[in-house]
């Protein structure tokens, strides 16, 4: 079978995005970067790899850190805005993919993308407590008993129950981190209207114990390490 029919096949490239992929030397057969289309492969007993990932094994489970830029949405598709997977060019089968949790199109920073459900949900599920940590810029001066507000949860609007307890970190009167372990919807700026601010700037630095690589400039993504998979996952 030709190359570039067995990219269709085994993936959701389009012919012209396999030769594409073929072009641009993304696809090796038997260890060689192979760039001819036409190439004859056979099926049974020739390795292909697309972006160093082999298309006989299943694909997944997938597991990876974006840096996500202002702009883009957390969603598979949308007919307004950029969404984030738009950012993952080297990835195929997209819409196997999803976002775990949801950062605001003017949100910038960690957001983790898999296609193992089970480990999205140990991480978003309020039951297992995985913290996140916000660097929050603020249009005023935070006011004296923040902390202890925060500390002690905070009444958001329309809303039954307080936030549970986080941390406050207070950079200067209007740079603070914030660490919390829920994700209620738009959490961090309410949060900071019920206490008389305005967020001007987010940006997540933190799930549990996983930084944002600071290698990955805005827009740039990795795969998670298997030690970094293995912390998100755990239950406690
Ligand atoms: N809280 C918010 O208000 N926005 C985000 O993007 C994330 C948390």
């Amino acid at each position: 079978m030709r190359l570039d029919k067995y990219l269709t096949q085994c993936t959701e490239l389009t012919r012209s995005r396999a030769t594409a992929a073929i072009r641009q030397g993304r696809v090796r057969v038997n260890e060689k970067v192979i760039k001819s289309s036409s190439l004859k492969i056979n099926e049974l007993t020739d390795v292909v790899l697309l972006n160093g990932q082999s298309l006989t094994d299943k694909i997944g489970p997938r597991y990876f850190m974006l840096h996500k830029p202002e702009g883009y949405i957390c969603a598979n598709s949308d007919n307004e805005h950029a969404v984030v997977f738009e950012l993952l060019s080297r990835e195929i089968n997209l819409d196997k993919l999803h976002t775990v949790g949801r950062l605001d199109i003017d949100t910038t920073g960690l957001i983790l993308i898999s296609d193992d459900g089970q480990w999205s949900h140990a991480i978003t599920s309020p039951k297992h407590h995985q913290t996140k940590s916000y660097r929050v810029w603020l249009s005023e001066p935070l006011i004296e008993d923040a902390e202890q507000q925060v500390k002690n949860g905070i009444m958001l609007r329309d809303e039954l129950h307080p936030t549970k307890p986080g941390t406050l970190e207070r950079i200067n009167d209007t740079e603070v981190i914030l660490t919390i372990s829920e994700g209620r919807y738009h959490q961090v700026k309410r949060m900071f209207a019920a206490l008389g601010n305005r967020v001007v700037q987010l940006h997540r630095h933190s799930i549990g114990d996983v930084v944002l690589d600071s290698n990955l400039q805005e827009g740039e993504y990795r795969a998670l390490t298997p030690q970094e998979v293995a912390l998100l996952g755990k239950r406690s």
